[in-house]
């Protein structure tokens, strides 16, 4: 029983990690998932809208389109902008 604080703490460490990265890595997929899929099924029926990586013009416009458009929050559109150049036009 002595040893239960110390495994937990252990556990912790092991733990925590882990969450941190999964919750950061994908966060333009899971804007994605949770604001755009349940209309969009997939990422090729808007790609004429998704400018190219380089294209600074089209991607004010998105953005422009997008803070009306099921993604007010600033930080949640940039994500799932560059989670969609990535999937589109890489
Ligand atoms: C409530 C349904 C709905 C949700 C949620 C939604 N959209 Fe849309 N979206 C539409 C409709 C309807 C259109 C207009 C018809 C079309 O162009 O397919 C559209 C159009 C677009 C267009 C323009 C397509 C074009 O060809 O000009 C883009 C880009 C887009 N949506 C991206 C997104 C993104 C990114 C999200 C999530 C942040 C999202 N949409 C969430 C319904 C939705």
């Amino acid at each position: 029983m002595s040893h239960r604080p110390a495994a937990l703490l252990l556990l912790s460490f092991l733990l925590f990690p882990a969450a941190a990265c999964t919750a950061e890595e994908p966060a333009g997929e899971a804007v994605w998932s949770n604001a755009c899929s349940g209309c969009h099924a997939d990422t090729a029926e808007i790609r004429e809208a998704i400018p190219k990586a380089d294209d600074e013009n089209g991607r004010a416009k998105l953005e422009t389109f997008l803070t009306r458009h099921h993604a007010p929050d600033e930080a949640d559109r940039a994500a799932v902008i560059d989670w969609l150049i990535a999937q589109t036009n890489p």
